[in-house]
């Protein structure tokens, strides 16, 4: 039976899932295997019926919510009108990519099982739940889960007699070809500098708006271990509108360090233009400008800082020669060195060009072509927008935890996207970051006479920010805040807008300071002080809960201390304030937004 051509589609968020289906398709090709690579989205869903074999990886994210690029793809599915048996052709199978310390682990992935087999799929082996958790990070389970499905597709599609398996140093052809222009025009203006008034005016990950920053400002005392920042984004002439709850995304850069690093060892010159020439079924990605310079491609599209994945050790064993690295790279890319190569890259957090700066021999020989196979796209971050338009007219801001920790490993780790944002100070010349916004999750109700609590410590209160500034101008009273943080002198940021706030009588406003005292106060044991207040609001005046923050253990104590003032005042049953609870859930008068 000649095999079927295989589908694999991903719906990925950070980059992991795109990432681990650009390795099914490697793996497949290894398998003379034909085989296509497509985000969800770009994939025109009604061919589904046509095909037979697909794999599906998915992440979940946030609350339980497909990623964005799947989100098309996630309404057609569900559709009503699709007849039961409509994929009844289809051999599938689903990887789904989470973080069991989120509630609605792996959601998405379990729900489009179900969904698939409703519509009369057949699933080629289990559904694979790959954990952030896990010992080894995803790989874990990604691992067992590849191995699983590849005896299961070759079982049923067998290749062609006499044709086995392309061992793992075999060299696959790049996803795309360089080729170099020979006029090296010096200050090469790049597409995405090119001041468009069309492209001004539109935001979109493909075509974000330029956003000056305005200010960058440490709001946390010099002396504090974190750095937190308030950066404000000018974003007049774009058509960028924003309601409280919403979320921008901004596309950061690498550090010119890195990239000085990276064109050091594959001696590249960084002014070489290029334009990029796809293998057959690739793309050029949208954001990439063609033509294009290296170092465009090094500091603004390729993430080179990042943690590398077993394909970037794979990629680097096929071009290794020097014995020393080929023997270790060999290590990390088999079955048993997994534990080792995650004690090496993984927990320390090693990034891909520290890696490529311990391979020397191998790093040296790389060639220009594998660039995009060897590092993924860099990833948008996404902040809860602290401003509102009625008070901050034509300006975002955001709250910035700068992220800085240390490993075993002699230079601190830094996140890419706060360490760049941080780095932007505008009182050295314009500086400008890609930004757009998208609907976020937190809704607050538009009634005048709903009230609103909400607890929001550390960042957390970035949104709460956004909401208390529309919701005054807009005149709606009914607004608490409990805000946390670990000392009124050194990190309780916002302190003079909340006072002026509720000098104001348009705020009540309740702190825990954990550390001001010997015994932690948090959010939570106020919420649990608050209870008579808080039980008026919710009955009363149709009060609505917020909870903002990292996701760790505080959500769900700040939850349990509302369901208790639900039995301390409202008189209760334990179980009746948990269907209380759930049932304002429902209703989205309980709404939070946690993160890791
Ligand atoms: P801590 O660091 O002193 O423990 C913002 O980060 C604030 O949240 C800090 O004051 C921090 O206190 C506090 N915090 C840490 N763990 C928490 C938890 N489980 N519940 C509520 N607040 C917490």
């Amino acid at each position: 039976m000649t095999p079927p051509s295989l589908l694999v589609l991903y719906g990925s968020q950070t980059g992991t899932a795109q990432d681990t289906a650009e390795r099914i398709g490697r793996q497949a090709k290894r398998r003379w295997l034909k085989v296509r690579v497509e985000a969800l989205d770009n994939y025109n869903v009604a061919n589904l019926i046509s095909e037979s074999l697909v794999v599906f990886v998915c992440a979940t994210t946030g609350q339980g919510d497909p990623p964005d690029n799947m989100k098309k793809f996630w309404r057609f599915l569900f559709r009503k009108s699709l007849p039961a048996g409509s994929l009844c052709r289809l051999d599938c199978a689903v990887l789904g990519l989470g973080d069991s310390s989120y509630p609605k682990f792996n959601f998405i992935a379990k729900k489009l099982q179900k969904r698939l087999e409703q519509l009369g799929a057949s699933t080629l082996l289990p559904l694979g739940l790959a954990d952030d958790q896990h010992d080894l990070g995803p790989d874990g389970v990604i691992d067992p889960w590849l191995r699983a499905f590849w005896d299961r597709v070759l079982a049923l599609y067998p290749p062609p007699a006499g044709l086995d398996p392309l061992s793992d140093d075999e060299l696959l052809p790049p996803r795309f070809v360089f080729h170099f222009l020979d006029d090296v025009t010096e200050n090469l203006t790049i597409q995405s500098e090119v001041m468009d008034p069309e492209q001004l005016r539109s935001s979109s990950q493909t075509h974000p708006f330029m956003a000056r920053v305005v200010s960058n400002q440490r709001v946390t005392h010099a002396s504090h271990f974190q750095d937190v920042r308030l950066i404000e984004f000018d974003i007049s002439r774009s058509n960028i509108e924003y309601s409280a709850g919403d979320v921008v995304m901004i596309q950061p850069n690498n550090c010119s360090e890195n990239v000085e690093e990276v064109c050091q060892m594959m001696r590249l010159d960084p002014r070489q233009q290029f334009i990029l020439r796809p293998a057959e079924g690739e793309t050029v990605p949208a954001r990439l400008p063609q033509p294009c310079t290296l170092a465009y491609l090094l500091e603004s599209f390729l993430d080179i800082s990042c943690v590398p994945r077993r394909s970037f050790f794979e990629l680097l064993y096929c071009f290794a020669t020097n014995e020393l690295e080929k023997e270790k790279l060999m290590e990390f890319c088999s079955a048993e060195g997994q534990e080792e190569l995650y004690a090496y890259c993984n927990r320390p957090r090693r990034t891909a060009v520290e890696v490529l700066a311990d391979f020397p021999h191998t790093t040296a020989d790389l060639t220009v072509d594998y660039l995009l196979d060897l590092f993924p796209e860099i990833q948008p971050r996404s902040f809860s927008i602290a401003s509102s338009l009625l008070a901050h007219p034509n300006r975002i801001h955001i709250l910035l935890a700068v992220v800085q920790y240390k490993t075993k490993l002699q230079k601190p780790r830094k996140g890419l996207c706060s360490t760049w944002l941080a780095s932007l100070d505008p009182t050295q010349g314009a500086v400008h970051a890609p930004l757009w916004v998208k609907k976020g999750t937190l809704k607050f109700p538009s009634a005048h006479d709903s009230a609103v609590i909400m607890v929001g410590p550390g960042t957390g209160v970035a949104p709460f920010r956004s909401a208390l500034y529309e919701r005054i101008a807009q005149g709606k009273t009914g607004n608490v805040l409990f805000f946390g943080c670990r000392s009124s002198s050194m990190d309780f940021y916002c302190q003079r807008e909340w006072e002026e706030m509720e000098r104001a009588r348009q705020l009540n406003l309740f702190t825990a300071f954990s550390r001001d005292q010997e015994d932690k106060i948090y959010v939570q044991h106020r919420v649990k002080e608050q209870a008579v207040l808080l039980w008026d609001l919710i009955t009363n005046s149709n009060g609505h809960f917020y909870i903002a923050g990292n996701a760790k253990d505080m959500p769900a104590a700040v939850s349990d201390a509302l369901k208790e003032a639900f039995q301390s005042e409202g008189g209760m049953s334990a179980s009746q304030a948990e269907d209380m609870f759930n049932a304002m859930d429902r209703t989205g008068r309980f709404q939070s937004e946690t993160w890791a």
